[in-house]
């Protein structure tokens, strides 16, 4: 099975990967791996193919995909044959020749994912697509979310906010998705220019930031991604004037057991302050750690060595 996306996702496509996620998080948030899954992946090699930079997403696959006692073959594009003018496509049929189980793909071009879903025999999983989707990075928010605040199920009756950047952000598109699908009023907001037009994604849109924060259960915060936008689009002193998360907001405007997360990587002083993200409110490294479970999840469902 592939996971490319999530767009119209139902409650019942998302509930397999969270249930089973919580397999691999003990009830104080660490990792566990137990004992019937240690060789799930066992004689099994799995692509990482990172054709853009990554940290979190491409550290916590390998983990994942180590934990389960597969192989995973890293290949960064800066040292491959994709340099010399190979296709994705045809590196990728030669790794599936070699005997490659599945491929986890990040991709600036988000068409290319959609393609080699198509083209390949055995499972893609989409690690970010362009400004496309990020689908494990939504499993892991809507994970991290509903363990927070102690739902066993879904998200119904809780409300999310998603502010920062969002016209050009991979992370709203499946977190939206996502969600909703989970039940939960999602809101969206910041500056005019980096809101998607209207009626593309499924959430109520705020310009101003004290009224979109009224009432939320958590704010997932992001940056501005400038490598998707041409050169002085926004000016990062009026970002943060407007915008900016710091200790006074959290005082003043976010509600009093509101949560705080940032699928990373986080720029201190721009859209979050270093005291808020370090603060007891911020799920920033819960995230980090749960993105490993939820990893792990996303292999065995796709690859079907769920036991
Ligand atoms: C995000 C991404 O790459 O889309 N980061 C991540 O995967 N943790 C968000 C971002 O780059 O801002």
């Amino acid at each position: 099975m592939n996971l490319l996306g999530f767009d119209g996702a139902t409650l019942q496509d998302i509930l397999p990967f969270l249930d089973l996620a919580d397999e691999f998080v003990d009830a104080t948030g660490k990792l566990i791996t137990p004992r019937k899954y240690r060789d799930a992946l066992a004689h099994h090699s799995i692509g990482l193919l990172f054709f853009e930079p990554s940290t979190r997403t491409r550290a916590s696959f390998e983990l994942a995909v180590d934990r389960l006692g597969g192989y995973p073959l890293q290949l960064a594009s800066e040292s491959s044959s994709i340099k010399k003018g190979e296709t994705e496509l045809d590196t990728c049929q030669n790794l599936q020749a070699m005997g490659m189980s599945g491929f986890v793909i990040r991709h600036s071009d988000r068409d290319i994912l959609p393609m080699l879903g198509k083209s390949l025999r055995v499972p893609v999983i989409n690690a970010g697509n362009g400004a496309g989707e990020h689908p494990t990075q939504a499993l892991l928010d809507a994970f991290t979310l509903r363990r927070a605040l102690r739902r066993e199920r879904d998200l119904e009756g809780v409300t999310v906010l998603i502010m920062g950047d969002i016209a050009h952000s991979r992370v709203a598109r499946s977190d939206v998705a996502v969600l909703r699908a989970l039940g939960a009023s999602v809101r969206i907001a910041g500056p005019e220019s980096l809101l998607p037009p209207d009626g593309l994604l499924d959430a109520t849109s705020f310009t101003d930031r004290k009224a979109a924060l009224e009432g939320v259960d958590a704010v997932i915060v992001l940056r501005i991604q400038r490598e998707r936008m041409p050169a002085d689009v926004i000016d990062e002193e009026a970002f943060i004037a407007r915008w900016a998360i710091d200790e006074e907001v959290v005082r003043d405007e976010l509600p009093e057991n509101a949560f705080i997360m940032h699928p990373g990587p986080v720029m201190r002083g721009v859209e979050l302050t270093s005291d808020v993200a370090d603060s007891d409110r911020s799920l920033i490294l819960q995230q980090a750690t749960n993105g490993v479970a939820i990893r792990q999840a996303v292999l065995l469902k796709c690859l079907k060595k769920e036991i």
